[in-house]
């Protein structure tokens, strides 16, 4: 089968800064990889190439076979095809629930609103939330307006799903239910790139760990081999430090996070 997603010898330049550095990097249809590394490694960079916010100066990208490297790509027909929620959720404070997830699917996709709005309720009672149907995202917490900003993603349809840091600015209490709707799309064998720093979640929802550093794959493993035997060294040191994080008591621990 080919892959859903293919870089390769891809790179990334900002001025004469080369932040990604012959990216070769496989993801097929149905799978879970979740990329890890220090900041500013290029994670952000490596999604937001992939979903065309920021241009490439070399290399492959492959989305389904097609090339989207090139002058023709319709970035924002990919963007229907590639889904992708941040750290901040970024809802239209102005518009309810179900206005900001039927705007994609009437405005761009042209769809019918029956359709659409079936659909729509049905992804948020998935999550939970069909009572805040016509609520505005102020008065929704963050988790809440983080599910979402999920859920719209997913009225696009989109063939795979990128998460960058989705659960970054919730407080703790809220991650775990933004975690088990990502959880659930990976049970349903939807394709999913994610960068998190929550380790525990990346070991029990990835099929693959992509480990990267200064702009490279430094190593593709397995998640239980990645965490209890990398293969670099400098996964080792990566890893150490959360396991510092982890074994603090729980006061301190809140502190630090
Ligand atoms: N718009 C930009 N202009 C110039 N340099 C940038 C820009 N965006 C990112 N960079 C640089 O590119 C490198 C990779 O950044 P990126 O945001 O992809 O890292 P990251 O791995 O996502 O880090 P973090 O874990 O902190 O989110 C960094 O050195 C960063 O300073
Ligand atoms: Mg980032």
């Amino acid at each position: 089968m080919n892959p859903l997603i293919e870089f390769q010898g891809f790179n990334k330049f900002f001025g004469q800064h080369q932040v990604l550095a012959d990216i070769d990097l496989q993801v097929h249809a149905g799978e879970v990889v979740v990329i890890l590394g220090p900041s500013g490694c290029g994670k952000s960079t490596l999604l937001r190439c992939l979903n065309g916010l920021e241009a490439a100066q070399g290399g492959s990208l492959r989305l389904a076979g097609e090339e989207l490297l090139g002058p023709d790509t319709d970035w924002r027909q990919v963007r229907q095809r590639v889904g992708m929620v941040f750290q901040s959720y970024h809802l239209f404070g102005h518009m309810s629930v179900l206005d900001n997830l039927l705007l994609g699917p009437l405005k761009v996709q042209k769809r019918e609103r029956a359709e659409a709005l079936a659909q729509a309720e049905a992804l948020l009672a998935r999550v939970g939330l069909l009572d805040k149907r016509d609520a505005f995202p102020r008065q929704l917490s963050g988790g809440q307006q983080q599910r979402i900003a999920i859920v719209r993603a997913l009225c696009m349809n989109p063939q795979v799903m990128l998460f960058d840091e989705v659960t970054a600015a919730l407080d703790p209490e809220m991650v775990k239910e933004v975690l088990q709707v990502i959880q659930g799309l990976a049970r349903d064998g939807m394709t999913l790139l994610i960068v998190t720093h929550e380790m525990a979640f990346a070991r029990a929802v990835a099929d693959r760990i992509v480990f990267m550093e200064a702009g490279r794959i430094l190593e593709q493993n397995h998640p239980e081999h990645f965490f209890t035997r990398p293969r670099t060294a400098r996964a080792q040191q990566f890893l150490e430090k959360f396991s510092f994080v982890e074994s603090l008591p729980t006061s301190s621990h809140k502190e630090l996070s």
